[in-house]
């Protein structure tokens, strides 16, 4: 059953004024929120909210690899399980892991793999279990996003971040970040991430349809979007670390204090 019944899809994805149906101009992220540990049990935790998506990522190791089979024993290996929540779309989505949350899951371990060190952890694993409570287009490229900052609050040696953006084209113009409804109604969605110690794309998916030198106008517009994303992401990451040197230097004047009384 479709989620959106296609007769439901409006017929313009652009108002009057130009602008696209949420208000934003045609190279306009949505607005994007991001966190880290948040997730006390976990050894990193991310959450994001990007747009109406909102996505919690949680990292555990390295650890013991269980089954115990799927151990290697000259590298450690990277697990990715991407869930969306039964409540999280439109239609109720069924609880058991569909195709596309296992097609998902591999798509951001292989982007997110390239940035680690894996063999230097033989035999180990890194989980890290993605939650998409509220999904409204491009959770992919956002749960690879908040994947690789998880990762980064974990602490595990990582060659750069990994960023993520979806471009595609709606009503024949070329947009950034589409939304839920552009994806679906929209005429191509293209998926991209990069991997920033390199600057080499880790996943390019395709959807639709557009010749090679329109991708190569969509790579550009990309680039922009995903420095910006790449920029909270480090924000975030520094946020964390300035919080933590205030409360150690307010605990230093505590001690200081009592130790002068
Ligand atoms: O989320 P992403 O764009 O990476 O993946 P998609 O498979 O192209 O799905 C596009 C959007 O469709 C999702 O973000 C959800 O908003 C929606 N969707 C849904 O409503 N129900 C599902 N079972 C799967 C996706």
């Amino acid at each position: 059953m479709p989620l959106i019944i296609k007769d439901e899809y409006p017929e313009v994805l652009f108002r009057k004024d130009g602008k696209r149906l949420d208000g934003r101009d045609v190279d306009e992220l949505r607005p994007i929120k991001m966190d880290v540990g948040i997730i006390k049990n976990a050894d990193g935790s991310a959450y994001l909210e990007w747009g109406n998506n909102k996505i919690f990522a949680a990292v555990y190791g390295p650890r013991e690899v269980h089954p115990h089979h799927l151990a290697k024993p000259d590298k450690g290996i990277l697990r990715v399980f991407y869930r969306m929540a039964t409540f999280s779309v439109f239609d109720r989505k069924r609880p058991a892991p569909g195709r596309r949350e296992k097609e998902i899951s591999m798509i951001v371990a292989d982007c997110i793999e390239p940035v680690l060190f894996l063999e230097l952890y033989p035999g180990t694993s890194f989980e890290v279990f993605i939650e998409v409570m509220d999904a409204d287009g491009g959770t992919r490229c956002a749960s690879t996003t908040v994947a690789a900052l998880a990762l980064a609050d974990a602490g595990v040696p990582m060659k750069s971040l990994v960023s993520a953006i979806a471009v595609g084209k709606i009503d024949g113009k070329r947009v950034v970040d589409l939304s839920g409804i552009e994806d679906k109604a929209g005429e191509a969605d293209l998926p991209i991430a990069i991997t920033w110690y390199n600057e080499e794309v880790s996943l390019l998916q395709f959807d639709g349809d557009m010749d090679l030198n329109e991708m190569n106008e969509f790579l550009v517009l990309a680039k922009d979007a995903l420095n910006k994303i790449h920029q909270i992401q480090l924000d975030t990451l520094k946020s964390k670390y300035v919080k933590l040197q205030e409360e150690i230097s307010k605990e230093n004047v505590e001690i200081e204090n009592k130790g002068d009384s």
